[in-house]
């Protein structure tokens, strides 16, 4: 059986509308992963309205993109990890306040992982107001570059932490705050990645704390400008959430962030997340 899947772009830079596909064949049909695949390197985030994709109708489709994170995610499917802010329903939701600045997941691994190839999201429930999923490209970011920016960026080396991700959302941490927060030991990535496939993205967003061997304050400067320079409105697409919805990106190639939603908010999305198995060089 040949699977066409049907592509309309939503930006400019990033996201697409992904149509032809039940949550039925998109969890068996091996052909419609590898279209979705395709999508991905292409779009670096795709959208499915109304899906209504199960738990494990999700786990098998991810599983079809790649290895999977089974960590325990406080919920009854293994691969299955509820984001909400609401402690009852995962007992870590503090964490996922950082989630509303600008971020690639996985820059600060615990044991040098590379980042996560993919992560797919559906909405169990959805915030009365707030709570969208907002997405920019890093290859587009890239490619908006000059050539001077071009060879200068490329040396740059850029230290990330967990630090530099909490201060946002608790700029003053107390000893024994800080002092968990730097067990988790800081990552040096390059600014600019270049992939197998010859493609080349920025690695910014808020976990990135300083640059190599230039001044703190300069680095930061730049690395703010760099980011608000990726994410300027017209180069995002944001995701407004409908009950059903399946949300697909490749983590490699954006950076994503959530808006605002209150803490006690109803929204549960289901996350699956498929392992990376490239380094970031
Ligand atoms: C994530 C994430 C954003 C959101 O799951 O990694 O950043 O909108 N989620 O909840
Ligand atoms: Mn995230």
């Amino acid at each position: 059986m040949t699977t066409r899947i049907t592509c309309a772009p939503l930006t400019a830079t990033v996201g697409a509308e992904i149509g032809g596909l039940s949550a039925e064949r998109l969890a068996r049909d091996d052909a419609a992963a590898g279209a979705i695949l395709d999508a991905l390197e292409r779009y670096g985030v795709l959208v499915l309205r109304g899906l209504h994709l199960g738990p494990e109708d999700q786990v098998a489709f991810a599983r079809r993109l790649g290895d999977i994170d089974y960590e325990p995610g406080h919920h009854d499917v293994p691969g299955i990890y509820r984001v909400t802010l609401d402690k009852s329903k995962n007992s870590s939701a503090d964490y996922l306040k950082a989630t509303f600045e600008w971020h690639m997941d996985g820059c600060t691994p615990l044991h040098g992982e590379p980042p996560q190839r993919a992560t797919v999201l559906s909405a169990k429930q959805v915030a009365a107001s707030g709570g969208e999923t907002e997405f920019a490209s890093t290859y587009a970011a890239y490619e908006m570059l000059g050539g001077e920016e071009r060879e200068r960026f490329g040396a740059l080396r850029v230290v990330h932490s967990l630090e530099a991700s909490q201060r946002s959302v608790t700029p003053d941490p107390g000893p024994e705050l800080l002092r968990r927060w730097r067990k988790r030991p800081t990552s040096t990535h390059p600014l600019v990645w270049t992939r197998r496939t010859g493609r080349r993205s920025l690695v910014v967003g808020v976990h990135a704390d300083h640059i190599v061997g230039m001044d703190a304050d300069e680095g930061r400067a730049l690395l703010r400008d760099l980011l608000g320079r990726t994410t300027a409105p017209d180069r995002v697409y944001r995701h407004r959430w409908s009950v059903g919805d399946t949300v697909i990106w490749d983590n490699t190639g954006v950076v994503h962030r959530a808006a605002p939603y209150p803490s006690d908010s109803p929204r549960e999305l289901l996350r699956t997340t498929v392992f990376g198995d490239e380094p970031i060089r």
